[in-house]
């Protein structure tokens, strides 16, 4: 990583060097710990970040499901984020708030610990997220049961959730595969490692409803709203593993991923196994929307 402008720790912007923290820091233990990732885009009327005030609510609504006390308000918090970017100089960049129980007693008990927030953000690099943009991701269906809500709130985006997703990454990159597709506990598909899914099957759009265990995610409500301003029906349903196979096309959304396109799974090709003609459009709608060249959209993008 290139360490270019500063961090917002606790309310003060440290050099990115200084902003580290003890061993001994309770989340570092115990994954007591919610964040975000979000984009800071260079649009027409410059750099703007992309529903900033969607995501600070929805790290307040993680902290919430924690009984974790932000020690800010959300007004601060969004303050923190432009005055971060500001301070990097990066025209577009990824941003990460993160709220969690710092050092002071060690066990399981997390609130004796006082509430740390640090915001840093850095130069956005395509890496990972590469595949499905460019060409389309191969994709593997995890061993892996993505966590449901009877064992973890799956509407927080806490780090403990990562723990079960990092698992179906690695294994699906040791496989050979771009990408890990988890199901839940019911069988049914629920999203990628870090993005949402959707299926394209004879012109109608599909994703898992929240209550398969699935992140609320951004960006997937975005191409929701941008699929349904163009006409295009949108539904949230169950889906079969099978279905993956049979689909005329499949896509993941997210904010590092923005749309990507999933031309196999398991070996299996998607349609004709090319990003497909929905996907397609949906990754250039949601290009244009996010760099501002959708006026439609352009309550979305906070100017910095
Ligand atoms: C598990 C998981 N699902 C879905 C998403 C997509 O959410 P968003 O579009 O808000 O980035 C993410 C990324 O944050 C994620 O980690």
């Amino acid at each position: 990583m290139k360490e270019q402008g500063r961090i917002w720790m606790n309310g003060k912007l440290v050099p990115f060097g200084s902003a580290k923290v003890h061993v001994l820091t309770h989340a570092l233990h115990y994954s007591t710990a919610v964040f975000e990732g979000i984009r800071c885009y260079k649009t027409t009327k410059g750099s703007a970040i992309f529903r900033l005030p969607e995501h600070v609510n929805r790290l307040f609504k993680s902290a919430k499901i924690y009984s974790m006390k932000i020690p800010f308000s959300r007004a601060e918090i969004s303050e923190g984020i432009i005055k971060t970017v500001r301070a990097s100089g990066l025209k577009e960049c990824y941003i990460r708030p993160i709220a969690y129980y710092g050092y002071g007693t060690m066990g399981l008990t997390p609130t004796p610990n006082k509430v740390a927030v640090a915001i840093a953000c850095w130069e956005w690099n395509a890496g990972e997220s590469s595949a499905g943009k460019v060409r389309g991701a191969r994709c593997k269906v995890s061993s892996w049961l993505r966590i449901d809500s009877r064992s973890q709130p799956m509407q927080a985006k806490a780090a403990s959730n990562y723990a079960n997703a990092a698992l179906a990454r690695v294994e699906a990159l040791k496989d050979g595969y771009d990408e890990a597709i988890m199901l839940n506990y019911h069988g049914k598909v629920s999203e990628g490692s870090a993005e949402n899914i959707f299926t394209v099957i004879k012109g109608e759009i599909a994703t898992p409803p929240l209550n398969a265990g699935i992140l609320d995610g951004i960006t997937r409500d975005s191409v929701i709203k941008i699929a349904r301003s163009e006409g295009m029906t949108v539904v949230e349903r169950e889906i079969d593993r099978d279905e993956l196979y049979l689909a005329d096309e499949v896509f993941m959304t997210g904010t590092a991923a923005e749309v990507k396109s999933v031309t196999e799974v398991d070996n299996v090709p998607v349609g004709d196994g090319r990003p497909g003609e929905v996907t397609r459009k949906l990754q250039d709608l949601f290009y244009e929307a996010s760099r501002g060249r959708d006026e439609r959209f352009s309550d979305w993008l906070v100017p910095i």
